[in-house]
């Protein structure tokens, strides 16, 4: 399903629309919209509120067929909580809701004064902006093989939706290979984008012994993606690098079995970063971007990297693998040396990279280490605005030596203490000198749950920080 927005400017009461959608408080307060319907209707509205058959609690809707004195039939009321607790957070709570409840009913449209409700410190931009994007968010469906008709027109809801595909692809079909078709696909379809695929020799030429360690144990090929927009001459570009194992078995150090079917998800950095430059490609920014996504399937078997091996990785660093479940950083500790070819401006990667973030944040915000404060805090006001937040996280020397290896340069795991951080400590050695951050999205990529789906983050943050910095 594809959705198209359109603004306007009419009285509640008096639109002729299959549905109109209108707010009302936990308190019985009215929202404007709702106070004229009530109105019209002669008290309609107030009199369900009476009678607790509509409670105005958020996350609740009722819909109300036939009105006398409003022209629409249907009126969508929309519950928006305690008043005084409205905010930002409910705003798209709350447009979510009435587009999961329009979704299920047999119209083809609705007109919603959602977007009138007063919003602390945000503008109405942002309210439509938000109203669109929760509207998209509530009616995606997981659609694989059958693909929608109509030719979508929000650039940052088709990252998202691009995203969510990618990640709920069973590994069967989602592997290396296919996610570098997806990306000639991009390519294909866009103007001023150029891809590259870096097979398995080229990687070997290159000297990527950490992730060709991590690879060497699956019949999937690995896949190193590099795909380029040009929107601003010779400008040093943005680098966007992905994690994208597209099954994480843990390898030798094996999962075990209950909940390792989550680890399909593994890819959902890869698909972030994918998202993010599909959206970029479409909205044309004025800016250079290259996406490279590391794509590999970490398996077991009979040629599989073992505990104890010790990789050499394309920046000659050596890696002693005592946990093979550790994969996330031997891949991307390659495609970040890769990068650096590219002379970027800025570097960020995003990585479903330890468990160990999910224990510190949980699933609302993705981990967020730079050494670079004022990167730090350009991507918090980015994942701020879109309602898509990262927390900072420490990424301090003091945390380096728990990497410490007699036998190479680096060990891939840290101990049991700070297993979010010292997994980016080890990325850190990679990215000396640069303008570089890293997000672990391990929480926050797909909602919880047998019927868990990818949710598209951290696509909309990184969107917006790079609307950000055009002009
Ligand atoms: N892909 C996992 C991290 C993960 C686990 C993401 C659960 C989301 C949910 C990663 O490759 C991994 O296995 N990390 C290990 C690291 C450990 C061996 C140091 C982990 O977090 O347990
Ligand atoms: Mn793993
Ligand atoms: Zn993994």
């Amino acid at each position: 399903m594809t959705l198209a927005f359109s603004l306007l400017n009419s009285a509640p009461e008096a639109t002729a629309s299959p549905a109109i959608v209108v707010g009302v408080f936990e308190d019985k307060s009215l929202s404007d919209a709702a106070a004229r319907v009530d109105a019209a209707s002669g008290g309609a509205i107030k009199r369900l509120l009476d009678s607790g058959d509509i409670n105005g609690r958020i996350g609740s809707s009722d819909l109300l067929f036939g009105l006398p004195g409003v022209t629409a039939s249907r009126v969508l009321v929309v519950g928006l909580g305690e008043a005084k607790k409205f905010d930002a957070a409910r705003f798209q709570r709350a447009n979510t809701e009435a587009a999961r409840a329009l979704k299920a009913l047999p119209i083809a449209s609705a007109a919603s004064w959602l977007t009138q409700l007063d919003v602390a410190s945000r503008d109405l931009d942002w309210k439509l902006r938000t109203a669109a994007t929760a509207s998209d968010h509530a009616t995606y469906q997981y659609t694989a093989t059958f693909k929608a008709k109509d030719k979508p027109k929000a650039a940052l809801a088709n990252g998202v939706r691009f995203a969510r595909e990618l990640g709920n692809l069973p590994p069967n079909i989602c592997n290396p290979a296919y996610l570098a078709d997806q990306a000639k696909k991009v390519a294909a379809d866009h103007a001023g984008v150029s891809c590259e695929i870096l097979e398995r020799d080229d990687m070997a030429k290159l000297g990527m012994g950490s992730l060709l360690g991590v690879a060497q144990g699956s019949a999937n090929l690995p896949k190193l993606i590099v795909l380029r927009w040009n929107g601003a001459g010779e400008d040093k570009p943005y680098a966007l690098v992905g994690k994208g194992i597209t099954f994480d078995t843990g390898g030798i150090s094996l999962k075990p079995g209950p909940g390792m079917e989550e680890m399909k998800f593994d890819m959902c950095g890869a698909a972030g970063m994918l998202g993010t430059f599909l959206a970029v490609a479409q909205m044309q920014l004025p800016l250079n971007v290259v996406c490279v996504v590391a794509a590999v399937e970490n398996m077991p078997d009979g040629n599989a990297y073992r505990p104890s091996d010790v990789l050499t990785s394309m920046s000659g660093l050596t890696i002693e693998v005592l946990n093979t479940d550790a994969e996330g950083r031997l891949i991307l500790c390659d495609a970040l040396t890769y990068v650096q070819k590219f002379n970027p401006h800025t570097i960020i990667d995003a990585a479903t990279l330890t468990g160990a973030c999910v224990i510190a944040l949980g699933k609302h915000a993705h981990g967020l280490f730079s050494k670079d404060d004022n990167l730090a805090e350009e991507l918090t006001a980015a994942g701020n605005a879109t309602l898509d937040r990262a927390w900072r996280l420490p990424l301090w020397d003091d945390y380096q030596n728990q990497l410490d290896s007699g036998f190479a340069d680096v060990a891939n795991i840290g101990g049991k203490n700070a297993g979010a951080i010292t997994a980016a400590c080890f990325l850190a050695r990679f990215t000396e000198g640069q303008r570089w951050a890293h997000l672990d999205v391990a929480g926050t990529a797909w909602d919880e749950g047998r019927k868990g789906m990818a949710t598209g983050r951290p696509v909309p943050m990184l969107v917006q920080y790079l609307i950000d910095r055009c002009g």
